[in-house]
């Protein structure tokens, strides 16, 4: 068996309580147990029910962890954990029972930034992460474009260049499914509406992108106007007595969605002068996002990658993955009483 060191990495800073083991760059072991249809019925996550749904899965999760690697938690040489951004609560039962594991373990522990993680995750299935890269990270909780030069974070490696200034990609994903009778999370509901729609149906807004915003909202993203402005669009053709074509609309709003998130994040990377993007959070799912990104970015000379499916959306692996990075590249680990930080900045990638 390889020498190199076995991270298992814990994660709970929305609604999966994730634990992935890795060795090295291989993944080992990814359980995922979520919470997701507890806060459907209330169209998004409740934070509270988020963190009972930790604390019950937590154990579980592990053990379903470890069985699959086929170790025994006494073989794990560090633990990594999210330590934030995040709902505040869940990522405490995360934090507290990474504490608990590296007490009992004598192991060290790594409180590492949830948004590095999403980039970090690559590796496991692409191989070593291209430095500098163009990081695009879209989820229910997160829009950001990010310059990354050291994915653990030293020397200013990972800098943001742009961020949402409202509402998320994914977050409007779902507050759009919500308004076309879609289910939550909305994101694949819109996915799989939009592939029997028509995309130029309705030209929804491209927020962000007109000449007078560039100046100072260049990398940045907003998506609340296109999400007001789908709701005015339904309310009309609701009142116009006509049926709402949920299939057209899905489409022409995840074109948009698809339109700005490729055409900033390639904006990016050529006035940064990277030749790599990699995308990740749960929207990178999209499968609309990928073929845009693909075909935008292969006109300009650029390569794309994105996790598979299952490793875009939050999970434990991720943070292994970055975790293992952290050992690879000889990071001091975090202290015992690392906080849970619920707005911990992208700057800061290990606490
Ligand atoms: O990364 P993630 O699992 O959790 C966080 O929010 O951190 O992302 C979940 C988000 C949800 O908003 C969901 O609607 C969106 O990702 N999503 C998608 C797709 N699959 C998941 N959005 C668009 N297209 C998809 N296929
Ligand atoms: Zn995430």
């Amino acid at each position: 068996m390889s020498d190199e060191p076995l991270i298992l990495g814990i994660e709970t800073s929305c609604d999966e309580t994730g634990v992935g083991i890795v060795r090295g760059h291989t993944l080992l072991a990814d359980a995922v147990a979520s919470s997701v249809d507890e806060h459907a019925r209330f169209g998004g996550v409740v934070p509270e029910v988020a963190s009972r749904a930790h604390l019950e899965a937590m154990v579980p999760t592990i053990e379903r962890a470890c069985e699959t690697a086929g170790i025994v938690l006494t073989d794990v040489d560090a633990i990594a954990v999210t330590s934030g951004p995040g709902l505040a609560g869940a990522l405490m039962v995360g934090v507290a029972a990474a504490k608990a594991l590296a007490v009992g373990l004598d192991k060290p522990i790594y409180g590492v930034n949830h948004l590095a993680a999403h980039v970090a995750v690559d590796q496991l299935e692409h191989g070593p992460l291209p430095e500098p890269c163009l990081a695009m990270l879209v989820s229910g909780g997160h829009s950001s474009l990010l310059r990354v030069t050291d994915v653990t974070g030293q020397h200013g490696g990972v800098d943001p260049l742009g961020a949402t200034i409202d509402d998320a990609a994914g977050e409007a994903f779902d507050k759009v499914a919500r308004l076309l009778g879609l289910p939550f999370p909305g994101g694949p509901h819109i996915d799989r509406a939009a592939r029997e729609g028509d995309s130029v149906y309705v030209d929804f807004p491209r927020g962000l992108t007109a000449r007078r915003d560039l100046e100072r909202h260049r990398f940045d993203f907003s998506f609340s106007g296109l999400k007001t402005a789908v709701a005015r669009w339904v309310e009309a053709r609701e009142r116009s007595g006509e049926p709402v074509p949920v299939n057209d609309v899905a489409a022409s709003f995840q074109e948009a969605v698809c339109d700005v998130l490729t055409r900033k994040a390639i904006d990016a990377a050529v006035t940064e002068g990277i030749d790599h993007i990699l995308i990740g959070g749960g929207v990178a799912a999209n499968s609309r996002l990928r073929v845009l990104a693909e075909e935008r970015a292969a006109a300009r000379g650029i390569r794309v990658r994105v996790p598979r499916p299952g490793l875009c959306t939050d999970n434990g692996a991720m943070v292994a993955a970055l975790g293992s990075e952290m050992v690879a590249r000889g990071r001091t680990p975090s202290r015992l009483d690392l906080p849970a930080d619920s707005s911990q900045p992208v700057t800061e990638v290990l606490v």
